[in-house]
């Protein structure tokens, strides 16, 4: 449903339905998002299977003022700067997390830093003040399209997928935040957008380098992102039996005996919950004086795609 004025009433409904875990579109000056509680792990995982994103990308948390986003990582000097010149504003600020902020880890795809914007839509900023929860929203679009700029777009790709559009007209930008990297010595440039390179350099003092570091330590290897959780245990997939040393990752009603020590994704085979789990589930297990970890099949089907790709890349370190 759109609500093309926009009333007060509108946005209290759709901060409702955010704090009841469900989905709500809503207009930033870059692109429409998709948003959920980023303190859930089920809403969280409902994002995912509403975009029918094959991978866990990790998302852009939206919050309404830097108080609030300091309050989730570890904020830092040059993030100062950078949020005192560009926020509210098309830039996404990549920061280390804190643990005890309970952001769901299903949000930064098991990784250890947290994605942080403040948008500068009057919109998005009194849904974010009304719903007083910090959202966790990608580009409202179906897995491998273009990001919507109008709440008709939103509801051409996720029109049946979503509790709410609230619309907030063309945005003005267009393009997706500029993301930018603080978790090193030195900014990087994760993703092009919104907010040009020069700005960034010049509000900086520095250039900017390219891309993402590799994870750098015993853990490395090619191609691994540092926002990509690794587990220190060797991991075994498809298992049909467990050993006395190995702790199982189950999936279903009938979860393998003999485990020193067993979770499951989801007793019921629900695959949403199964993504909600995944991530705090293994940093359990991994933690757990075992020889290695085993982890039953998943179906490849709907959320299941991007369960087993994120199992794949865990097992192969
Ligand atoms: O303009 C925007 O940024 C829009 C509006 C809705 O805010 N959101 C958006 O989200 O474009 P999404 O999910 O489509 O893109 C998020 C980008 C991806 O490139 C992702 O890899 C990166 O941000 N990202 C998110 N969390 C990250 C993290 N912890 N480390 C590195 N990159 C991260
Ligand atoms: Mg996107």
């Amino acid at each position: 449903m759109v609500q093309p004025s926009v009333p007060s009433a509108a946005i209290e409904r759709a901060a409702a339905l955010l704090q009841a875990g469900r989905l709500v579109a809503f207009p930033t000056e870059t692109v429409y998002g998709l948003g959920g509680n980023a303190l859930d792990d089920r809403a969280t995982a409902l994002i995912f299977a509403a975009k029918g994103r094959p991978r866990f990308n990790p998302l852009i948390v939206h919050l309404p003022d830097q108080q609030a986003a300091e309050r989730l990582v570890a904020w830092s000097a040059l993030a100062d700067q950078l949020a005192a010149r560009f926020w509210p504003g098309p830039l996404t600020l990549v920061l280390p997390r804190r643990p005890a902020a309970g952001i769901s880890l299903l949000a930064s795809a098991g990784g250890d830093s947290l994605a942080l914007r403040v948008p500068a839509h009057p919109l998005a900023q009194a849904l974010l003040r009304a719903a007083a929860l910090p959202i966790a929203a990608p580009s409202a679009n179906r897995a491998g399209r273009i990001s919507p700029t109008s709440a008709e777009a939103v509801l051409e790709e996720l029109g049946d997928r979503v509790d709410l559009v609230l619309d907030g007209g063309p945005c003005q930008v267009g393009l997706e935040s500029t993301v930018v990297d603080l978790t090193g010595a030195q900014p990087r440039l994760l993703r092009a957008g919104g907010l040009d390179r020069a700005a960034l350099a010049a509000a900086l003092g520095q250039p900017l380098l390219d891309g993402p570091a590799r994870r750098a330590g015993p853990l490395a290897s090619p191609g691994q992102l540092t926002s990509h959780y690794a587990p220190r245990h060797p991991l075994r997939l498809e298992a049909k039996a467990v050993a006395a040393d190995e702790a199982l990752l189950a999936f279903g009603p009938s979860p393998l005996a003999g485990a020193a020590a067993t979770v499951n994704l989801s007793p019921s085979g629900d695959l949403t919950e199964a993504a909600a789990n995944l991530f705090a589930q293994l940093r359990a297990l991994d933690r757990l004086p075992v020889r290695g970890l085993a982890a039953m099949p998943v179906p490849a089907d709907g959320l299941g795609e991007a369960i087993n790709d994120r199992l794949r890349r865990a097992a192969a370190r």
